[in-house]
């Protein structure tokens, strides 16, 4: 394939390019194919001071998955799900429903067909159990909101990319995150950074016994896991939930069957490099479910874990290493940023906080894809299994 765009490296990042030479408004199969492509090989790809408007944009995000049509959580006004925990976060934009727009502020005015839409940035007291104290957060320390894919996990399959532009960043200080596990981690980000790491660098760097057990493993997700969630709080690193007993029994759930719940491999390979990249929602996992494998450290004869301390202990020892700070690639996003991330290679999160007067606005995208991610082949289970 010929190139016709130019990459660099992302600073302080070991995946990630700086992508120039691309023009929104002449979206050729050619260069959308070189970019699937690159997406693929790179995990995160930054498209400094771009013009894009909502049609460009989900036009760029549907040429990943032709046939997806509808956004990646479903359409977020389903009556029933009023208490999932993401509703309040996205405005639908009416004459282009695949892309929302999301940020922090009042926005004045009318704005692509929304009336003076109201935008709140995720804050982490809202969702961890414990929180940074007002002092500390008046010198500007934050945290990881929570760690993620999008994806509904129920029903729909995960979306394979998002874009996200940046059309209003408010700029300050850098702020010192906090990762309050007791590692004494921290990271400098810059005001409401979009933090990512890398999949398959959390596979690649687990010693064997644990690379075995996530070549062997299925994820149960709950039914509706952002209403089962929605009274329950996260670690303090936004990686998962404690485990208190405050998830919503599955019989006060909106209705739900069987056949929708999502069960998905623990790895799910990358269509272009066949690397593994372990991606587990870590707050929506409700069952680990592992396959025999003779002669292996860790549950040779296989087993099924219900028990959700049980569950989200494994996961916090397979991820927690790969969220460490040298892992970590922060956007600090500069008005016109268009970055698209593979959202079946990475783990993301929102960080920081806003002042009431500040006005952050960001248009995004991403479409449940046709199909469910695939997990390792005969020949990755043969090597790691
Ligand atoms: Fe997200």
């Amino acid at each position: 394939m010929a190139a016709t765009l130019s990459y660099a490296p992302l600073q302080g990042c070991n995946f990630g390019r700086v992508v120039s030479g691309f023009d929104p408004a002449h979206q050729t199969p050619e260069t959308m194919a070189e970019i699937q492509d690159a997406l693929y090989k790179h995990d995160v790809l930054v498209f400094p001071k771009t013009k894009l408007t909502p049609a460009q944009q989900a036009a760029m995000t549907r040429s990943f998955d032709p046939t997806a049509q509808s956004y990646g959580h479903g359409n977020n006004k389903t009556g029933n799900e009023k208490k999932s925990i993401l509703h309040p976060d996205l405005k639908t934009i009416p004459h282009q429903p695949e892309v929302q727009l999301i940020g922090h502020g009042q926005v004045p005015g009318v704005y692509e067909g929304l009336d003076q839409p109201k935008l709140k940035h995720p804050h982490h007291a809202t969702f961890h159990a414990t929180k940074v104290s007002d002092e500390d957060e008046a010198k500007g320390t934050t945290r990881f909101y929570r760690w993620h894919i999008d994806a509904a996990l129920y029903k729909l399959s995960p979306p394979k990319v998002t874009t996200l532009y940046a059309v209003k960043v408010p700029k300050g200080p850098a702020q010192t995150l906090r990762y309050d596990d007791g590692s004494g981690d921290e990271i400098k980000v810059a005001p409401g950074a979009t933090a990512f790491v890398s999949g398959t660098t959390m596979f690649e760097e687990l010693p064997p016994a644990l690379k075995s057990l996530a070549v062997r493993t299925k994820v149960k997700y709950a039914p509706h896991p952002y209403v089962w969630m929605s009274g329950a709080r996260a670690r303090p690193t936004g990686l998962g939930l404690e485990s208190e007993g405050l998830e919503m029994p599955l019989d006060q759930l909106p209705p739900w069957v069987e056949e929708d719940v999502k069960t998905l491999p623990m790895l799910w390979k990358n269509p272009v490099t066949g690397a593994l990249a372990l991606q587990v929602h870590p707050c929506g996992a409700m069952e680990l479910h592992i396959d025999p494998q003779e002669g292996a450290e860790l549950f040779p004869e296989g087993a099924a874990i219900t028990d959700l301390a049980e569950v989200r202990s494994w996961l916090e020892k397979m991820q927690r290493p790969g969220i460490a700070p040298a892992k970590v690639y922060a956007v600090d996003w500069s008005e016109g940023d268009l970055v698209l991330f593979h959202n079946r290679g990475l783990l993301h999160s929102v960080t920081g906080a806003f002042g009431d007067n500040d006005l952050r606005m960001f248009h995004q995208c991403n479409l449940a894809a046709s199909s469910d991610p695939d997990g390792p082949d005969a020949a990755d289970k043969a090597k790691y299994a």
